[in-house]
């Protein structure tokens, strides 16, 4: 792992999940904790880049020289993401909600005592942010994570097309030990020519330096034409 790799790069990293309100005291989420997004900052700035992280509600340090911007719907981490540009080099490792209530009440939503009727919550798609920052004319150099439980690279690889990322990283959240949560992670890295590279199971930390090398090494190339 080489220390200058990432020098006078701008890197933005999103990381963990996001929450959308359905009143003042509840809200939908998922099981991300911001490991694998943090070990990536980590990583960027041991490689020298000056380091974003936009982080949904997490329980983890802020790694060394990296600048933290704390958020918590996927609205607002699209807003902190955005006004973070330009950058070199964005990583969204963040597992942001696809759906939020269409409507936050203002007060806590009381149970009616007398009726048994369940409960029908509207939901609305949020906004992509990495395939919105990847439509940008100055856009950043964009890898994607895909959280998949079955047919993991063919998923991905649909992702790396629709969303016109530059690199996808495949994560089967289905295997148990690695995925959300857990301190590690196997992943699969596929390019726009569809060559995948596999790193096998090893912690995040592990994992985080050899995407930052890969990915360092690629974006040299791919800038110098
Ligand atoms: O946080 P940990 O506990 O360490 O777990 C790590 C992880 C499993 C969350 C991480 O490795 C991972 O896979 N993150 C992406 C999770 C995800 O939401 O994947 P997705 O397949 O739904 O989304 C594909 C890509 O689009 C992701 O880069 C995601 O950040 C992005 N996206 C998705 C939806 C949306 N509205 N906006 C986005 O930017």
């Amino acid at each position: 792992f080489e220390h200058g790799l990432l020098t006078g790069r701008h890197v933005l990293i999103n990381a963990g999940p996001t929450r959308e309100a359905i009143d003042p005291v509840r809200y939908i989420s998922n099981h991300s904790s911001g490991k694998m997004g943090f070990a990536l900052a980590e990583a960027a700035a041991e490689a020298g880049a000056r380091v974003t992280l936009v982080a949904g509600p997490v329980n983890l340090p802020t790694p060394p020289r990296v600048n933290r911007i704390d958020v918590v719907s996927a609205l607002e981490m699209q807003a902190a993401c955005e006004s973070a540009l330009p950058a070199d080099l964005f990583i969204a490792a963040a597992a942001v909600a696809d759906y939020r209530p269409a409507d936050c009440a203002t007060h806590k939503m009381k149970k009616d005592p007398k009726s048994s009727n369940g409960l029908t919550l509207e939901l609305i798609p949020n906004p992509d942010i990495l395939a919105g920052i990847a439509r940008h004319a100055q856009r950043p150099w964009c890898v994607g994570f895909a959280a998949e439980t079955h047919d993991v690279l063919a998923y991905a690889a649909d992702k790396l097309e629709r969303k016109n990322l530059d690199l996808i990283i495949a994560n089967d959240v289905s295997a148990p030990g690695i995925g959300f949560n857990s301190d590690n992670n196997a992943v699969t890295l596929i390019d726009r020519s569809l060559h995948e590279e596999h790193l096998p199971m090893a912690s995040k930390n592990k994992l985080a330096r050899q995407i930052i090398s890969h990915v360092a090494g690629r974006l040299a190339t791919d800038k110098a034409v």
